[in-house]
């Protein structure tokens, strides 16, 4: 068989040119590093182009850190004020240039301000629990017994139902919220995607499902305006009206910026904390006594519902919760830019660079965590202080989670009903992979069996 010239020309080019091209370039790029800034901190430069994006997004168990990171990794302690956020060039077109992440300065202050006050009052709120609870509730009374359940979709109704409520006064039955969660969806997949703007690629469908989005939050803001009754409901957007003189476009970046900030995460932890619960049958029991401790002195008070004090009495339950965050590793790192030129032991950083913080790497250093990847929620009970400072699934410093108490009280009281009503256990294997986000392959399918405790 006769090979054209043109296809022998591609196929030695592709074998033998374009690599030696490629080490070219990557040698003389270490060689400009070294020489104009031979105290930049050492790593492989990786190829041209894309350096070592493969490799540092290469699969692994969200309980590790991945080959690259064990490769790479050193251990230095920032000083926070030297950098700020930074995130890829097409978040603010998705996310919107005045969600809360992408701020800076007076406007970011002034927005947190804002943001505080509704997180301090909502959470001071008598209904506030309830809401939770009666989702939580509502989605657990949907499960059929010996059926099976994708925790993924479930632990993604619940997220975004919490947050919905709460960003816009919506509930699941409200003919908008089913249709504005699929859309969300559709947008948040475009973080993370190529962003490739044409039709069919997940960039372009995601923008596609922002402009409905803000269509829908626009329509909310206009309804309120229309009734005349701009601030007084107790969600985000009436808060946000009361409190800001901010334009409708940057009402809604404020809202999505929220519900970013709420339901992927919360979703993942919720996943996580069912599967290591799963795995851990010891611990599930303790839980279980704990919530019906909980439950037996509701019913001799007569008041029935869960209030925050029993949510602060859940010790154990929130000992999971940490324990889960630590080893599943929800929000791995954070991406910084150094704000200035930095001289730290001996290593030099020009202003501008973007450093990745590595949470996921505290969370699993053996020097503070014996066998620091197995689910282990006892070794929380200590005060130890270097484990305390090794814990940052909410990040730290001024850019903080605002909804880390948010967060740990949605899955308390979704554990909360899970381990009253149900056991479960997984219909198949599916283990938690980290690329860099945390998912479930196979969407953690389970099955429940009802329990019944007066036995
Ligand atoms: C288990 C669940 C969650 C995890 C693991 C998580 C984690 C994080 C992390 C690591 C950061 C960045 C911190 C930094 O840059 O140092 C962050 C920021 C943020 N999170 Fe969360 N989060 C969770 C739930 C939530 C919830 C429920 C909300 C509610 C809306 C929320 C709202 C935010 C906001 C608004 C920011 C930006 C704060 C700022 O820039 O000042 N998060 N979160």
């Amino acid at each position: 068989m006769m090979i054209p010239f043109s296809t022998v020309l591609v196929i030695i080019f592709t074998i033998i040119v374009s690599p030696t091209i490629a080490i070219v370039v990557a040698q003389s790029l270490k060689s400009y590093r070294k020489k104009r800034n031979p105290k930049f901190p050492r790593g492989p430069m990786g190829w041209p182009l894309v350096g070592s994006t493969f490799s540092f997004f290469k699969p692994h168990h969200s309980s590790s850190i991945g080959h690259f990171m064990e490769q790479n990794l050193s251990r230095w302690w920032w000083y926070r004020r030297l950098f700020r956020n930074s995130l890829p060039a097409h978040f603010p077109k998705l996310v919107g240039n005045s969600s809360l992440v992408l701020l800076m300065g007076d406007a970011y202050r002034h927005k947190k301000a804002i943001l505080l006050a509704f997180f301090n009052k909502f959470r001071l709120q008598a209904g506030f629990l309830h809401d939770i609870e009666r989702l939580a509730g509502g989605l657990l009374a949907s499960w059929s017994e010996g059926g099976v359940t994708y925790m993924t979709e479930n632990a993604n109704k619940f997220a975004f139902y919490v947050i919905v409520k709460k960003a816009l006064g919506l509930t699941p039955e409200d003919p908008e919220t089913e249709q504005l969660r699929k859309e969300f969806m559709a947008l948040y997949k475009g973080l993370y995607a190529l962003p490739i703007n044409l039709p069919g690629y997940t960039h372009w469908k995601a923008l596609k499902a922002r402009a409905k989005v803000v269509k829908t939050i626009k329509k909310k803001l206009d309804e309120r305006k229309a009734k005349g009754s701009g601030g007084e409901e107790d969600d985000l957007l009436g808060h946000v009206i009361k409190e800001s003189t901010y334009t409708p476009e940057n009402i809604c970046d404020t809202i999505l910026g929220f519900i970013f900030g709420g339901v992927a995460t919360s979703s993942t932890a919720l996943c996580l904390a069912v599967y290591f619960l799963q795995n851990c049958p010891k611990a599930r029991e303790q839980m279980r006594e704990e919530h019906l401790e909980c439950m037996k002195s509701k019913e001799e008070n007569g008041k029935g519902k869960l209030t925050w004090d029993d949510y602060k009495n859940m010790e154990f339950t929130q000992n999971v919760i940490s324990e889960t965050l630590r080893v599943g590793n929800v929000a791995p790192y954070v991406w910084k830019k150094a704000t200035k030129d930095i001289e730290f032991k001996g290593y030099f950083i020009p202003e501008g660079t973007t450093v990745i913080t590595y949470l996921a790497a505290v969370h699993l250093d053996s020097s503070a965590f014996e066998n620091p990847e197995q689910f282990n929620p006892w070794r929380l009970n200590t005060k130890d202080v270097k484990k305390a400072n090794n814990l940052l699934p909410f990040g730290g410093g001024v850019r903080q989670c605002m909804g880390s108490e948010l967060a740990r009280v949605e899955l308390s009281i979704f554990l909360h009903n899970l381990i009253l009503n149900y056991d479960w256990e997984s219909v198949e294997p599916d283990h938690p992979v980290s690329i860099p986000l945390v998912s479930f392959p196979k969407d953690l399918p389970i099955r429940v069996r009802a329990v019944d405790h007066s036995l």
